[in-house]
Order: C-alpha cells, then sequence, then structure tokens
C-alpha cells in the first residue's frame, strides 16, 4: 500500500507567526507517527520561515520512523544533511518570494550542480529524490543523473477543478510519469496540493510508493487535532488500495 509523509512544516509556520515555543513541530511529529505516519518531511528553507535547524536535529533524534529533509541543492544545506543523515533528501527548487513551492525542478538546466549534490550525499549514504513535474524529459534527467528517486510534483492536478477535464488529463500525465520513472529504474514518491477530496486516483496508483501531505493535514488537524487528521488521511490511502489503476502493465 502507498505510504504516507506527514510533513509538520505548517505547525512551525504558526509558532513562527509569533516567534515562540508552540505549537512545537517536533511533537506534531511524534503525534503523526503514533496515528500512522510512515515517515515525516520537513523543509529546512534558506530564510528558515518556519522549520528551524533544530527542529530538523531533534525530529531525527526522536521519531521512529524515516525523515525526508526537503531542501535547496545549496553549499549550505549539504552539509547540513550530510551531518544530519536523513533517511531521504528531496530536493526542491527553492525562491524567496513564493508562498511555498511553486513547479517542479528543472533538473535539464541544473544538471551539473545536481549531479554534484546528489554524488555528495550518496557519499554520505543518503538516498536522494528530485522534486519535478511529471515530463517524460525530467524524468529522463533525473534518471540520468542517478537520482534513487522522483517525487512527482501533483499541483497541477490538485490546483485543477475536481473531477474536470484537465484534472483528469493531469492525472493521466501523473500516471505516466509515475511508470516511465519506474521504467527507469528510479523509485516515485508524489505531492503537493493533495487533499481529502483529491487524494483517492493520486493513491490508487500502484507505481507511487509514497505521497507527501503536508497542509491538507495540518489544516484539519487545527479542527479535529492531529491523530484523527492523520487517521481521516490512512484510511483514504487504504480505501484507494482496494480499487488500483492498473498502470503497472
Ligand atoms: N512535497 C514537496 C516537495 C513540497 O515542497 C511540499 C510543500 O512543502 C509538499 C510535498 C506538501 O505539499 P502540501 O503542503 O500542499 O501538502
Amino acid at each position: 500500500m502507498t505510504t504516507l509523509g506527514v510533513n509538520v512544516d505548517h505547525i512551525a509556520t504558526l509558532r513562527e507567526a509569533r516567534k515562540g515555543r508552540e505549537p512545537d513541530p517536533i511533537i506534531a511529529a511524534s503525534l503523526a507517527e503514533l496515528a500512522g505516519a510512515d515517515g515525516i518531511v520537513v523543509h529546512l528553507r534558506e530564510d528558515r520561515r518556519h522549520i528551524q535547524e533544530r527542529d530538523v536535529r531533534v525530529i531525527r533524534e526522536t521519531i521512529q520512523s524515516k525523515l525526508d529533509l526537503e531542501m535547496a541543492a545549496t553549499e549550505e544545506m549539504l552539509l547540513i544533511a550530510r551531518e544530519i543523515k536523513p533517511e531521504l533528501v528531496t530536493f526542491v527548487p527553492e525562491k524567496r518570494e513564493e508562498l511555498t513551492t511553486e513547479g517542479g525542478l528543472d533538473v535539464i538546466a541544473c544538471m551539473q550542480s545536481l549531479r554534484r549534490a546528489i554524488d555528495r550525499l550518496h557519499e554520505s549514504g543518503i538516498v536522494v529524490a528530485l522534486f519535478i513535474d511529471p515530463e517524460t524529459k525530467q524524468i529522463e534527467a533525473a534518471a540520468e543523473l542517478g537520482a534513487d528517486c522522483v517525487e512527482i510534483h501533483t499541483g497541477r492536478y490538485a490546483n485543477a477543478s475536481l473531477h474536470s477535464k484537465v484534472q483528469k488529463n493531469e492525472l493521466l500525465c501523473i500516471i505516466e510519469a509515475a511508470k516511465q520513472a519506474r521504467r527507469c529504474g528510479v523509485s516515485v514518491n508524489a505531492g503537493h496540493g493533495l487533499d481529502y477530496q483529491n487524494v483517492i486516483p493520486i493513491a490508487q496508483i500502484l507505481e507511487i510508493e509514497e505521497l507527501n501531505i503536508g497542509h491538507s493535514i495540518i489544516s484539519r488537524a487545527a479542527l479535529v487535532g492531529i491523530s484523527t487528521a492523520v487517521r481521516d488521511m490512512k484510511s483514504l490511502i487504504a480505501k484507494a488500495a482496494l480499487s488500483p489503476h492498473l498502470s503497472s502493465a
């Protein structure tokens, strides 16, 4: 069954609104795990707008599952990752002015620097994913660079109206991209914008191993508590496993 990585950045966003001590993403990570999260995801941004370095270090020490550290492929972040050693690093594009990650990496435009960054993490035994749009050329480039995994950006699918033709086309692109990545020997995660209304068709794609979900779970958690929010998402993903897309042929 597809696994669930819970992104706790937005707990830190709330804390940083007052520059105080609560709510604590470290506690949120443990509660998410207790409710069934298969992994914890944090994005340590260059501008430190939500998650701080200490959060990553303490989450690394306290969680029982695995840590996916999202980050830009910069020298500063590579040094931090090599020291903290998360199970997975996902390289994402980062712009200071953006509200959240917009679009996937342009792997083709950054082949040299990404190759060096991937090699540096591999030297430390860290598995590397590239966050990319569901496009053939980006997947080919990711495979050529020796990325272990791609995380397919589901933002265009998520932003389209529910059940619209645009959304159905985006779903087909994601299915094709997932199949292509697997044919290239690269494992597949997916995420961005997934919520309780749109997650099932994505969770039905057999080639996708893990979904990374943050905003919708933390938003629901604000009203019903993080345990209920994570359990609700896990049960939708379990429901999807009963009727997978026949996409692995
Ligand atoms: N995957 C990546 C690479 C992301 O950058 C984000 C947002 O931080 C997510 C998944 C989660 O997106 P959302 O918060 O919309 O669920």
